[in-house]
């Protein structure tokens, strides 16, 4: 299956407390960022990216070398700029691209597989998982409210998309000053057409200590 997967690992991971950048948290007997691109590379991709921590490109190589990673280039600023600098980084010629997010290092390979495959007929394609506890409105510690939840979903990667779709949103992103948390809602608001999979409970997302435990704990 054709395919590039960019890995996102520039993240400071400063709700982390952490002297290491997250990426490079051991983690599961290597690394977050060793740990997801096992994942991305056990997934039917042509080409691996990864982005690194500016200053910091040579020790993530180190990380990921025995997965056969095609490059690893230095981020941005912000997950939206880091991801620009992984795409200068795929051939122009790659027809699919995964963005995926190292701080997810717990997505099954078959996830990626899932991804890809149901792109066919779509522009981009978000693992969702449905909100089940009930959502509320906090102001200062107050409730100020109770939020219907059925149309609400929690958005994962890794995301899959057409590489022109992909392109094409963030150029245009870039050029309103629009900054987004994920990689869809560029798509979205571009009027490009994203569908919904299942995402997978495990598939958490490491932000904070506690977040490391947890995952170290479902990782056993
Ligand atoms: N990321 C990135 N470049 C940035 C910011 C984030 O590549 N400038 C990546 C992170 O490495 C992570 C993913 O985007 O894999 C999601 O970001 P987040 O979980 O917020 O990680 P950090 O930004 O590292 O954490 P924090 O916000 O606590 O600093
Ligand atoms: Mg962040």
């Amino acid at each position: 299956m054709d395919g590039a997967a960019i890995v996102l690992a520039a993240g400071r991971g400063e709700r982390m407390d952490s002297t290491l950048p997250k990426a490079l948290v051991p983690f599961g007997g290597a690394t977050i960022v060793a740990r997801a691109v096992e994942l991305a590379s056990a997934a039917a991709t042509v080409s691996v990216v990864v982005v690194a921590p500016p200053g910091w490109e040579a020790a993530v190589h180190r990380a990921v070398d025995a997965f056969g990673v095609d490059a690893v280039v230095a981020g941005g600023q912000t997950r939206q700029a880091s991801v620009r600098a992984g795409l200068s980084a795929v051939a122009a010629d790659v027809g699919r691209i995964l963005c995926h997010d190292a701080a997810r290092p717990l997505a099954s390979p078959a996830l990626f597989t899932r991804a890809l495959e149901a792109l066919e007929g779509w522009d981009g394609v978000v693992p969702v998982l449905r909100v089940i506890d009930t959502v509320k409105r906090v102001q200062d510690g107050r409730i100020e409210g109770t939020e219907p939840r059925d149309a609400l979903a929690l958005a994962q990667t890794p995301q899959a998309f057409t590489s022109a779709a992909l392109r094409d949103a963030h150029d245009r992103a870039a050029a309103d000053g629009f900054e987004g948390s994920d990689d869809a809602v560029l798509l979205e608001r571009a009027g490009y057409r994203v569908r919904a999979i299942d995402g997978e409970r495990a598939n958490l997302k490491i932000t904070t200590a506690e977040d490391l435990r947890l995952a170290e704990a479902l990782a056993r």
